[in-house]
């Protein structure tokens, strides 16, 4: 087997030993795909500035976010299904992040449950929070984080209704759950995939059957989402949240300064420059794009963290010169964790860490919190001349 040498090396592998369904759930935007596409190639255009003859011994990835250590400034995103993609992944990919130092974030729409991977891990994970209709529910699963001293709530602020990704309903990974006949046939062939799932329990959303009313199953848990999900989410909600949690808070799905100052006015820790990966709203600007203006609207008030076409620690190190404390990466790690489990984790965790270090040892830089404007060239245009 080819040695693994970088984030594409694991998506072909995921692409390999994932069924389609799972793969195209990660590997999809919304509509055309615009955003999604957008996100990684607008990295592109911004360049590092190459310096010499300095000193590049004794040099760290390691930074906090949100006052927590961090072996380097890359949070794993919050990713549903992640444990369709790989038997317990969610518990793998905590794994692998404990090991690494870095946060882990546990989507609700998880397989795995909040109290399972509290169960395998012994430092706390974050937990990504979708509001629900559904009360008792909400009050609940904010108790359930709690209870599993999760150290930060991520609110997602984006996803009140879903965008539309068309090979999800050409799959049948719609409500209800139907797959289509090729898709029982090409599970069939993906036999690593099959006996992880054989072996474990968790196959159905973790943090939900048996916690809501009725739910009992997949078909009536996929109805129950699509009916769940508030759409009356507004800011003083979001303020009640905060205030139901007690502890930090980061809000994620900012694209506007407006949007920004709002999140610091209601007092959160962390904003999350984040467009959902372009699974949301499609035609909307790359999160890199925006990242600076947001930057210039509440930087020195709040942290500001970013999301959302990062596949290399190039492309997360740019994000952190224009002044993000923090990034995360979604795709990024479920294509290690496709590829080989929590080993697939770590191995991109490893790709990311080292192209960042070597990156900021040529740039001139030999500490992460050092790395700012002077090391990278951004276009004048960079944003767009819009009216
Ligand atoms: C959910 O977070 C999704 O993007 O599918």
């Amino acid at each position: 087997m080819a040695a693994i040498t970088n984030i594409n090396d694991l998506k072909r592998q995921h692409k390999r030993r994932t069924p389609k369904m799972f793969y195209d759930y990660c590997e999809s935007g919304s509509w055309t795909e615009q955003t999604f596409r957008e996100n990684t190639t607008d990295f592109d255009q911004i360049r590092f500035k190459q310096r010499v003859a300095v000193d590049m011994q004794d040099r760290t990835t390691a930074t906090k976010m949100i006052g927590q250590d961090v072996a380097m400034p890359v949070a794993l995103a919050p990713v549903g299904l992640t444990g369709m993609q790989c038997a317990d992944g969610e518990i793998k990919a905590a794994k692998a992040a404990e090991k690494f130092g870095v946060p882990f974030t546990l989507s609700t729409m998880s397989v795995c449950s909040i109290e399972d991977v509290a169960k395998h891990t012994t430092k706390p994970f974050w937990f990504q929070l979708y509001v629900m209709r559904d009360q008792a529910f909400l009050e609940n699963i904010i108790q359930r984080a709690k209870d599993a001293k999760c150290s930060a709530l991520v609110l997602t602020l984006d996803l009140q209704i879903l965008g539309q990704r068309h090979k999800d309903l050409k799959n049948g990974l719609s409500v209800p759950l139907r797959p289509s006949a090729g898709n029982i046939l090409d599970v069939a062939t993906k036999w690593r995939w099959g006996i992880g799932m054989l072996r474990t329990q968790n196959k159905s959303f973790g943090n939900i059957v048996g916690h809501a009313k009725g739910v009992s199953d997949m078909g009536s848990l996929f109805t129950w989402t699509a009916e769940q999900f508030d759409l009356q989410l507004d800011w003083d909600k979001v303020a009640k949240i905060k205030k139901m949690w007690g502890g930090p808070l980061i809000l994620k799905g900012i694209m506007e300064p407006e949007d920004a100052r709002k999140a610091v006015e209601v007092g959160a820790d962390a904003i999350v420059v984040s467009n959902h990966g372009g699974r949301q709203l499609d035609g909307a600007l790359s999160s890199i794009k925006m990242l600076p203006a947001i930057l210039d609207a509440v930087g020195n008030q709040i942290e500001v963290h970013i999301d959302s076409g990062i596949r290399s620690g190039q492309d997360a190190l740019k994000a952190i010169a224009l002044g993000a404390k923090g990034t995360y990466i979604g795709r990024a790690y479920i294509h290690g964790l496709g590829a080989n489990g929590e080993t697939g984790v770590t191995q991109a965790l490893q790709i990311i860490h080292k192209e960042m270090d070597t990156t900021m040892a040529l740039c001139g830089r030999r500490h992460i919190e050092t790395m700012d404007k002077d090391n990278i060239l951004v276009p004048r245009d960079f944003y767009g001349d819009w009216a």
